[in-house]
């Protein structure tokens, strides 16, 4: 039974590698694909899943996701995937045939979940605003939400902030909201994406996957989520590895809290795995990976595409 999944994404290099594999895995059917506001602003990450759907032969339908934060001021790492969010690769015109027109990202996930006889699986790999406007605003569908998989935040140091992963500081109130929501998580955090790095010998082997992989080595000379030489950081790629080849990784159960407040650990995400807090646990962590298999899984995972 495939499972049915919606994405929130801000492509974004890694969240491009994490689209793809997750459109052609057979175990999983993508049903919709919310562009978020992260990485770049929602006018670049809504262009660029359409053209990467133009670009990959894929059909499915994609919304436009909130144009900022709920509270926080917006973010941007343009430095990391380039002005446009896939710099690195000529991607033909988008496909804006794809793109809902008339709604809003958490009525569209609304409209998939409330129709589906499966339980749907959400996957969040930007900030996750559309996410948590979604469980304010339909509260009485997540009864109907398999669990959502998400890449974010970070058991020690970040990345954005001194304790701060760029997904939750990119809307922390939102990270709250989704982390108090009660339902089933499971997280990739940092951590995963300094484990598994990608090294250059492999992103030599994708580039002969096609035309697709060739896309890939592409956006990798360009992507600075650590280095082409000595190793890429694929965060998003780790998020979709948990929802479909979890025996790759060792997890742990604890309590996040997200900082919200306006501090210098606003957008923290503090991970008690040993009940400190005192807390019931709301969240799956994956601790660790085995990275041979993962790269042996990801370069499989690649070749679907081609
Ligand atoms: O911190 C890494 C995360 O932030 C990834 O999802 C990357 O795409 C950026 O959105
Ligand atoms: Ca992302």
């Amino acid at each position: 039974m495939t499972k049915p999944v919606i994405l929130s994404t801000d492509p974004g290099i890694d969240d491009a590698v994490a689209i793809s594999i997750l459109l052609f895995d057979p175990q999983v059917d993508v049903k919709l694909i919310a562009a978020a506001a992260g990485n770049v602003g929602i006018e670049q990450t809504l262009n660029n899943v359409l053209k990467l759907e133009k670009f990959l032969g894929k059909k499915v339908p994609v919304v436009e996701g909130c144009k900022r934060a709920l509270i926080k001021a917006p973010v941007d790492a343009a430095s990391v995937h380039g002005k446009s969010g896939m710099d690195g690769y000529d991607f033909p015109e988008p496909d804006l045939d794809l793109l809902l027109k008339d709604t809003t990202a958490p009525e569209a996930i609304h409209k998939v979940v409330a129709n589906s006889s499966e339980k749907v699986t959400l996957v969040g790999i930007a900030p996750l605003t559309d996410f948590a406007l979604y469980i304010r605003l339909y509260p009485e569908d997540l009864a109907n939400i398999e669990e959502l998989v998400l890449m974010g935040g970070c058991i020690g140091r970040g990345n954005y902030g001194i304790y701060s992963e760029f997904n939750i500081a990119g809307d922390p109130e939102a990270a709250k909201i989704v982390f108090e929501s009660g339902l089933k998580i499971r997280v990739a955090p940092l951590e995963l994406g300094f484990q598994a790095l990608v090294k250059p010998e492999i992103s030599e082997r994708i580039k002969s996957l096609g035309s697709v992989g060739d896309m890939f080595y592409s956006l990798f000379k360009r992507y600075r989520g650590g280095s082409f030489n000595t190793g890429l950081k694929i965060y998003d790629a780790l998020a979709a590895g948990i929802l479909l080849n979890p025996t790759m990784f060792d997890f742990e159960e604890a309590y996040v809290d997200i900082i919200a407040d306006q501090g210098p650990t606003n957008g923290a995400s503090l991970m008690d795995f040993n009940n400190k807090l005192n807390k019931p646990v709301n969240a799956l962590i994956g601790k660790s990976v085995n990275v041979d298999e993962f790269i042996a899984w990801f370069i499989e995972a690649i070749k679907k595409t081609c």
